[in-house]
């Protein structure tokens, strides 16, 4: 959905005017925005409960990739922080340095290390997938479990 709409965008910017290029964007995006979207503004969409395809891949990469520090649905574990506390507080650009370069609190009372992901392909091209999940899990917009994805 985001790829397409992305081309989509792109080829209106070459063609038409600034003008148009809001009116149609806003005619692309108010395709799913129905009065069950609770999420018409962020960047995860969420319709009677169910997840878009990117938010279900950030979920699944997610499972692969980090809840075995971070714990099952971004909660946290005695190791890694909660991700969902911690979307509270960090831009998403804050979130994308943190999983590219990691981040280390090394002293006396911690030896805890957030690996760099910058090289992991996968997690590279799904950062912002992850981070739609998680910000859907930080907003309370998505519960716990699996979740089910939109037809
Ligand atoms: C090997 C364990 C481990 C794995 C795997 C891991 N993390 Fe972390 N992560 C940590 C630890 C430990 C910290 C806290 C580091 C610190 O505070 O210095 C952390 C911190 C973070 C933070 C910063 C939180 C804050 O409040 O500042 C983010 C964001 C984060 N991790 C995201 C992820 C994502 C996304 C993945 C999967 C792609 C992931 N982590 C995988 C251990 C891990």
């Amino acid at each position: 959905m985001k790829d397409i709409r992305m081309k989509a965008s792109t080829l209106l910017c070459s063609i038409a005017t600034a003008g148009v290029l809001v009116t149609s964007t806003a005619l692309l995006t108010g395709q799913g925005a129905r009065a069950t979207d609770t999420s018409a503004d962020k960047p995860y969409h969420i319709v009677n409960g169910k997840v878009d395809m990117n938010t279900m891949k950030g979920y699944l990469y997610y499972g692969d990739q980090c809840m075995r520090c971070h714990g099952p649905d971004g909660m946290g574990s005695s190791y890694a922080p909660n991700l969902t506390q911690s979307l509270k507080a960090l831009s998403q650009e804050q979130f994308e340095n943190t999983v590219i370069n990691g981040k280390k609190e090394v002293n006396q009372a911690s030896d805890k290390v957030m690996p760099a992901f910058g090289t992991n392909e996968d997690i590279v091209e799904n950062l912002d997938n992850i981070y739609d999940y998680l910000k859907a899990r930080s907003d309370g917009a998505l519960g716990r479990g699996h979740p089910d994805q939109q037809n």
